[in-house]
């Protein structure tokens, strides 16, 4: 996993928590945590950082990933501003995380594997996402389209269809509009 995904789980870490949490589960779990955005670094590695935060927060596991994804967005968002400004929405944005992010982590990227999503309009507000990755990290994709919606004010709902922690996932995913207060 590329070390810039490391690098938003930190600053998610700090931001919910402090430094010296972020120091307590890198010892924890026996990781040096040199990780820099362009570096590749063990998936194991993250499985490991779960493992230590889990018992530290007495969260649950998807909790915890959840929870986590969510306050990585801002980080990974800071990289694109101008797509995040040019989005209508969670919705639009979670497309152009598809069509153009993704794909430019790729290109930069060949040996990172970003999840593919496929898109269908449901209801009113309602998207329906199918998450595919070798990865199964669903959860963390639910947190950060949870974070998404807080970037563009927007109360998201997330349901899942089928297959939470398998290679393929589907959320509908409602995004409703909140007020701006005057
Ligand atoms: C906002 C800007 C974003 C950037 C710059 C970004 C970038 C990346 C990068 C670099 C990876 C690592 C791929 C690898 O090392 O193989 C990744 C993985 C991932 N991304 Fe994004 N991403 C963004 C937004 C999102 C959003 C909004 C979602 C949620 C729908 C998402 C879902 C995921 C998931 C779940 C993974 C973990 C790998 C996997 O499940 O296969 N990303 N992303």
């Amino acid at each position: 996993m590329k070390g810039v995904i490391f690098n938003a789980v930190e600053e998610a870490v700090v931001s919910l928590y402090n430094e010296e949490t972020w120091d307590d589960l890198l010892d924890a779990a026996k990781l040096d945590g040199h990780y820099t955005s362009l570096g590749s670094y063990d998936d194991a590695d993250l499985a490991a950082l779960v493992g230590a935060a889990c018992p530290m927060t007495g969260h649950e596991p998807n909790d915890l990933v959840r929870v986590l994804g969510r306050h990585a967005f801002p980080h990974l968002a800071s990289r694109y501003p101008e797509l995040v400004d040019q989005a209508e929405g969670t919705h639009d944005f979670l497309r152009r995380v598809n069509d153009i992010i993704h794909p430019e982590v790729l290109k930069l990227h060949p040996d990172a594997k970003p999840p593919a999503f496929e898109f269908e309009d449901r209801e009113d507000n309602v998207l329906r996402i199918t998450y595919k990755s070798a990865r199964k990290l669903g959860i963390l994709a639910e947190g950060l389209i949870i974070g998404a919606g807080d970037r563009f004010n927007e109360e998201v709902t997330v349901t899942i269809v089928s297959g939470l922690g398998e290679e393929v996932t589907v959320f509908d995913v409602r995004a409703v509009k909140l007020a701006t207060s005057t």
